[in-house]
């Protein structure tokens, strides 16, 4: 497997990454997971990188990392649910020199997004497919017949008034300890609103919870199909090292 991308996941509790076969679109071993330093500014998540790559045979493929932010050309642009301290950091440099190794950071739902279209549960589809993925935020790609058009944060829609991850997302669910009922009644005003502004032909729904779906997925009333994503939490890795290879392979 040396010459195998790795895909590494940056969340709030856990680092996580594996080589993958890109053809198969699966892990080609066993996912490595470590803690996120607190804080988890980019120099201590670097330190946890080289670790985390070190777990791994010696490769001189590409890593790609998912973050939960905006990314242009390698350099954050948002903090919603991170240490402020990312904002400005060229990741793709401060990575890529941490670890000897070309390094292309992307948003985690754009990764997520990518993986579901290229493997997962809108494989084969064409037209506009948006990925949401319910977690802390929620996180969103926009693409189309398997272009992405990334950063699209339509987590921070603005809906009746409100920034609409903080009333849908998982984390809302949880902190307000909502029913499945009342958690996908607020999913159905989110989802109806994407689904006015897009007019997307498929609607993807991933995150944690989303190996729930059965107790909320249902319950959600909007025109467009929507469907549970099949990755799981395979799919922010997978996609990230998709990410990383396609942007090494123009460079
Ligand atoms: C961030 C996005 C991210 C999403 C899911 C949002 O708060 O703004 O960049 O994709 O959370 O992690």
């Amino acid at each position: 497997m040396t010459d195998l991308p790795l895909g590494i996941d940056f969340g709030g509790t856990g680092i996580k990454g594996a080589p993958v076969d890109l053809d198969a679109g699966a892990f080609a071993a066993d996912r490595a997971k470590i803690a996120t330093p607190r804080p988890a500014t980019p120099e201590a998540v670097a330190a946890v990188f080289r670790e985390l790559v070190s777990r791994f045979p010696v490769s001189t493929s590409p890593v790609g990392v998912t973050v939960p932010a905006v990314v242009h050309h390698g350099v954050v642009g948002s903090a919603a649910n991170i240490d402020d301290s990312w904002i400005g950091t060229d990741a793709d440099a401060v990575f890529t020199e941490a670890l000897g190794r070309e390094v292309h950071v992307v948003n985690d739902a754009d990764a997520a997004g990518l993986a579901e279209v290229e493997y997962g549960a809108a494989r084969g589809h064409r037209g506009l497919v948006i990925v949401t993925t319910l977690g802390t935020g929620i996180g969103s790609a926009l693409i189309h017949d398997h272009v992405l058009v990334p950063n699209s944060e339509l987590g921070h829609l603005e809906v009746e008034g409100h920034n609409a991850e903080s009333r849908a997302a998982n984390s809302a669910r949880e902190a307000e300890d909502l029913s499945w009922e009342e958690w996908a009644g607020r999913l159905t005003t989110y989802y109806r609103t994407v689904e006015r502004l897009f007019s997307p032909e498929l609607i993807v729904v991933g995150g944690g919870v989303s190996k729930s779906w059965d107790k909320f997925g249902p319950l959600i009333d909007i025109g467009t199909e929507i469907v549970p994503a099949t990755l799981q939490n395979k799919a922010g890795i997978i996609g990230a090292a998709l990410v990383a290879t396609r942007a090494a392979t123009e460079a």
